[in-house]
């Protein structure tokens, strides 16, 4: 082995321990040159409008708001391929609001596309439901707390939720749901309660207000843990059972 081959190996080995789980360009960049700055761009993205108001409250449509968070300066979005906005129908009666993307969901652009999202399509679908059904009844929308992939999967923090808090809540304005089902600890402290704990609470109904507008929201338990703890499925089935319950009483 020679000397470059050795260090070589030894700055991968680095570049491992300090969290790089994969490479996500084809083309090598030598981050030993001096960087040359681009121009600064007219004005760089504010967390508040001049106004004082948030920039997610000036959206009017799911496009604007797509485009705010993506405009939206934050550190998770510098280690994420894409921004993770949405799957499923606008016009659904059912929104799931989950954690974060995955792998999976940073590659394609869609919530839920791992084998955890594959565990919730068929749960969905033993009640009747799918993100891809055009029947609002029938039709589920998702979303996550945090729209970009936190580095090796990792929980966002509570600050992390809280960041996206502003854009989740104009969401849950511009589609309307009638119901809401959070998944796991994640979106259920950061929208209904910071010191919740998913296990007690999953299965029952909560008021979720936003801007005025209570909304039922049930918690449940996501379906990562649930392939993690598949001894938990039966209560995921009787949460389930409540949710259908409500939607065809
Ligand atoms: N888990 C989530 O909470 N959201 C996703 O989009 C994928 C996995």
């Amino acid at each position: 082995m020679t000397d470059s081959h050795d260090a070589m190996l030894a700055a991968l080995a680095w570049q491992v321990e300090l969290g790089a789980d994969e490479a996500i360009g084809d083309a090598f960049v030598d981050r030993t040159l001096p960087v040359e700055k681009p121009a600064p761009a007219a004005a760089p993205p504010l967390a508040l409008v001049p106004d004082g108001t948030h920039p997610a409250e000036a959206c009017t449509d799911l496009a604007a708001l797509r485009a705010a968070i993506e405009a939206h300066d934050h550190l998770l979005k510098h280690g994420a391929r894409a921004c993770v906005f949405s799957d499923g129908n606008p016009a659904a009666r059912v929104m799931i609001v989950g954690e974060a993307p995955g792998r999976n969901e940073d590659i394609e652009g869609r919530p839920f596309v791992g084998i955890g999202g594959q565990l919730l399509d068929r749960m969905l679908a033993a009640i009747g439901l799918s993100r891809h059904d055009e029947d609002p009844a029938r039709a589920v929308y998702i979303t996550n707390i945090v729209p970009w992939r936190p580095a090796q999967n990792r929980t966002p923090s509570p600050a992390e939720a809280e960041a996206f808090l502003p854009f989740v809540q104009r969401h849950i304005e511009l589609i309307d749901p009638a119901i809401i089902v959070t998944m796991g600890n994640t979106p259920t402290r950061a929208l209904l309660d910071p010191t919740a704990k998913i296990t007690s609470i999953r299965g029952k109904w909560a008021d979720l207000t936003v801007n005025d507008t209570p909304r039922p929201c049930l918690p449940m338990l996501h379906p990562a843990y649930l392939l993690r703890q598949p001894a938990d499925k039966h209560k995921a089935w009787a949460d389930l059972l409540t949710l259908k319950a409500k939607i065809d009483p």
